[in-house]
């Protein structure tokens, strides 16, 4: 790809430096720039100064490049306090999700436990809700089972008893490869409440709830009243980014928006707060990409040790039976 010669900065505002590699991308698809090394300003803001220009840490230039849809390619050195870095447009191809849902589509590219702010934040809303040992999980739209992973990494040993159900007939058999302890159901979520799969001390839905078809009050009432034990609780996940390119890209999009916009996301995740919260539970909004609602009984107590911890800790948990 033809890479236009490198801009250089050193004390050009942000403002300036923006439209003009967004300009480059769109001329050549790949843009070079050389800048002061982000290592020598450590401990200083974005836009305070350096002998070398105006610093700005990794985390502005990784921010920008998501902005310009493009991949920050790995940066060299190039002398006196400066650092050479490189954008490339991302390819122009469908999101994973464009084929649907199935175990062959690329859905099953996706790991989002490669995601550190959702692996820390989806363990620590576990830990929130922590179901008993040998307590029932329900996980609806569960897909191929990937985020069963995390009940083992925050409860390990509990011997959890999960029911997984999704539309997806071949996602569920990869999810049943992947859990083989667990059930799965292919069903369709608004047809809950179902008498027959009985009450969990564990709800999870993560990135179901705004799927076509679905009314979060309904779904969520049926949950409450039929599906969840008195002291049970519900983990719902919403979206607050697309992935594009092997890229994970900040802020929910609206149907033909080109632009990230959170409204649909923000009532969503304000109306399931304000449901919960007046039918007795106590409820966290966390997360970033994924934003998390948790909701545990209001007269639960909060716990503490919500954190991932290494194994050996988590090993010690286990043996003290600590939430
Ligand atoms: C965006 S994916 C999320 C998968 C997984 N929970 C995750 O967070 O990566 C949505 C999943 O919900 C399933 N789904 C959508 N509508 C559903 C419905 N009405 N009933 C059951 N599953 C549904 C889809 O088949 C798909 O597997």
């Amino acid at each position: 790809m033809p890479t236009s010669p490198a801009l250089h900065f050193t004390h050009e505002p942000l403002s300036v430096i923006l439209p003009a590699l967004r300009a480059a991308l769109a001329d050549a698809g790949e843009v070079a720039l050389t800048v002061p090394d982000p290592d020598l300003g450590l401990g200083l803001y974005a836009g305070e100064a350096t002998a070398h220009g105006l610093h700005r840490p990794w985390h502005t230039w990784t921010d920008l490049a998501d902005l310009l849809g493009a991949h920050l390619l790995t940066p060299e050195r190039v002398g006196a306090g400066r650092v050479r870095l490189r954008l490339r447009a991302w390819a122009d191809v469908p999101g994973p999700d464009a084929g649907g849902y199935g175990a062959g589509g690329d859905w099953a590219r996706v790991d989002k436990l490669e995601d550190p702010v959702f692996l820390l934040t989806l363990v620590e809303a576990l830990r929130r809700v922590s179901p008993p040992q040998g307590g029932r999980v329900l996980a609806l739209g569960v897909n191929r089972g990937r985020e069963l992973d995390a009940l083992e990494l925050a409860f390990p040993g509990r011997g959890l008893d999960v029911v997984g159900v999704d539309l997806s007939a071949s996602a569920l058999a990869a999810a049943q490869a992947r859990h083989p302890g667990a059930t799965f159901l292919e069903l369709n979520v608004t047809t809950l409440p179902r008498p027959e799969l009985g009450r969990f001390d564990l709800v999870l839905a993560l990135s179901l709830l705004q799927s076509p078809g679905i009314r979060q009050d309904v779904l969520l009432a049926a949950l409450r009243r039929h599906h969840l034990t008195p002291s049970g609780g519900l983990i719902l996940g919403y979206p607050n980014a697309r992935y594009r390119d092997g890229s994970l890209s900040y802020g929910a999009r609206l149907r033909n928006f080109a632009r990230p916009d959170l409204s649909l996301l923000a009532a969503d995740v304000t109306e399931a707060r304000r449901g919960l919260h007046k039918a007795g539970f106590k409820v966290f909004v966390t997360g970033k990409y994924e934003v998390l609602v948790t909701a545990i009984p209001a007269e639960a107590r909060t716990p503490g040790n919500l954190e991932l911890s290494s194994g050996f800790r988590m090993n010690r948990d286990a043996i003290t039976g600590m939430p």
